[in-house]
């Protein structure tokens, strides 16, 4: 196991992240994780991570003895390369200029972890502190202009410390010089799988799990892989709970039932749409409109949860499917607000007051990772790309107050949308794509009557992340055909529109 050492940097999960794509079994502790816990892993190699200490402050964060009587390889990178400098007898300093962003790496040594790049390439830079002084047996392999010891390494090449930043993608050749970490310096070789991490997954939740365990089941990626994992550890104990809104698109609650039907999952169904509905009456404000929907989730939940347990009174889990990227978010939010611990719930914040214990299996995994380990695991294709959907669903593609009819045409239109992008092959080239009704009337004319009816804007949008999107260049042959089908199949539809503006300044969502 790679153990990379958590010294509190905003990049220590990308660490994490790169070594387990290099193909290596790595796991993040603190950086003052006990060493029987450590040694349970079977340690090969150690990465200190960056950190927002500097080496002189009171109680700043020290690397434990046990990294240096372990005799395995080190990489320090920014803070821990400035902690090993200092506790191995060098001098970190305060330097007059502080480093951020970009920086031209000349690189003095072609060894370890350097070897077979280039002689110069650009790395990011985050620090204030910097090596003046390199302890005995140490020397610089690479500089910048503002680090004369951007990277050095000890003589018997078991030490290796980076002022820069490998892991983010900023840095040139980062993913190499760690790879050239774990295999030249370290001599690993790759062993990481998405069967290792399922079988390990499996095996984890089978020894942890001694009750009964519920899960709240959206049919998105991330809660449909927890089911499956679950089922596979331990499917007598598992309860899926799937609420239904009323919100979702056409059918969608019926075939999730069947797809995990087909999976051998039974799922415990809840039509809780009357409520939602109620609770939206005549709200038009989108934030009204969520906040009613988030806590109407968790009233349902809650009171199904509970009626659960009064059935089989040894429920004693409640499986999340929280990920990395949410871990890390609110970690972040906590320094900031220098809060106590707080978890991350993913459904909307499900209620703390919930009696049960918190699993969450995938919270070390990316979504890239998620989608791979489900696929690993049996999942159908259909499961795993499917678009993002919102937790508040069509209520905030209806723009002004929510009812049943409006989401009945809603869905309609929707539904011929996505059935038209999955036939002409459009479906996995975009980001997400859906219908929205718009509060407005507008004259037609069909046969020879004129008629006043709705609007339907049809979205579609590409983006990596979701924090940008530019709208996707359909074909025109195809928007025609979807359109018409719309007019001609929807009731209470008599114009379609497409939405051509991209995130920034637009959303992708119209609420
Ligand atoms: P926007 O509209 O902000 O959307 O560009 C970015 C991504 O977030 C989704 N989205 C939501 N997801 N609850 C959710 O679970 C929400 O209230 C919500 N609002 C937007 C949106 O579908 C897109 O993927």
């Amino acid at each position: 196991t790679v153990v990379v050492l958590d010294f509190g940097s905003q990049y220590t999960q990308l660490i994490l992240r790169r070594v387990r794509e290099l193909g290596f079994y790595g796991e993040l502790l603190p950086y003052d994780e006990p060493w029987e816990n450590v040694q349970k892993l079977s340690p090969s190699a150690f990465i200190l991570s960056g950190g927002p200490a500097s080496v002189y402050d009171e109680n700043s964060p020290k690397i434990p003895s046990y990294v240096f009587e372990s005799n395995l390889p080190v990489l320090g990178i920014c803070y821990g390369l400035q902690a090993l400098v200092h506790q191995l007898g060098g001098r970190v300093e305060k330097s007059p200029h502080r480093e951020f962003g970009p920086a031209e790496l000349e690189i003095v040594k072609h060894v370890g972890i350097f070897e077979g790049l280039p002689e110069k390439f650009t790395v990011w830079m985050s620090h204030s502190d910097r090596v003046e002084v390199l302890p005995d047996g140490f020397e610089v392999i690479a500089k910048s202009e503002n680090s004369p010891y951007a990277a050095i390494r000890s003589q018997n090449d078991k030490y290796f410390g980076v002022q820069f930043h490998p892991e983010v993608v900023h840095t040139q050749h980062g993913k190499e010089i760690l790879k050239n970490f774990l295999t030249v310096v370290a001599q690993l070789s790759p062993n990481w799988s998405m069967k290792n991490l399922a079988e390990e997954l499996i095996k984890e939740l089978r020894e942890k799990i001694d009750g009964k365990v519920i899960l709240g089941l959206s049919g998105g990626v991330d809660s449909s892989v927890v089911a499956m994992l679950l089922h596979k550890a331990v499917p007598d104990k598992l309860i899926p709970i799937f609420v239904d809104t009323g919100l979702l698109r056409k059918n969608e609650g019926q075939e999730v039932v069947k797809r995990f039907e087909e999976l051998g999952i039974k799922i415990h169904y809840v039509d809780a749409s009357d409520r939602f509905f109620k609770a939206l009456e005549g709200i038009e404000d989108p934030e009204e409109k969520r906040k009613r929907i988030g806590h109407t989730f968790i009233d349902v939940f809650y009171e199904e949860a509970m009626k659960l347990r009064q059935q089989h009174g040894d429920i004693e889990y409640l499986a999340q499917g929280t990920l990395y990227p949410d871990v890390i978010e609110s970690k972040v939010a906590e320094r900031k607000a220098g809060a106590k611990i707080k978890t991350h719930h993913n459904v909307g914040g499900l209620p703390e007051k919930l009696p049960f214990k918190i699993i969450e299996p995938l919270r070390y995994l990316f979504k890239d990772e998620v989608r791979a380990l489900g696929k690993e695991l049996g999942l159908p294709e259909s499961i795993l790309y499917r678009h993002p959907f919102p937790g508040p669903g069509l209520a905030v593609r209806i723009i002004g107050p929510v009812t049943r009819e409006a989401v009945k045409i809603l869905q309609e239109a929707d539904a011929i949308f996505i059935e038209e992008l999955k036939k002409w092959d459009l479906y996995n080239k975009v980001w997400q794509a859906f219908a929205v009704l718009l509060p407005v009337k507008t004259v037609g004319v069909m046969g020879d009557y004129r008629t006043y009816e709705n609007v339907i804007a049809l979205r579609a949008v590409t983006s990596e992340d979701g924090m940008t999107a530019d709208w996707a260049k359909l074909p025109h042959e195809f928007l025609n055909h979807v359109a018409k089908r719309i007019v001609n199949e929807v009731r209470g539809v008599n114009r379609v529109v497409y939405d051509i503006t991209s995130k920034p300044p637009a959303t992708i969502e119209w609420e």
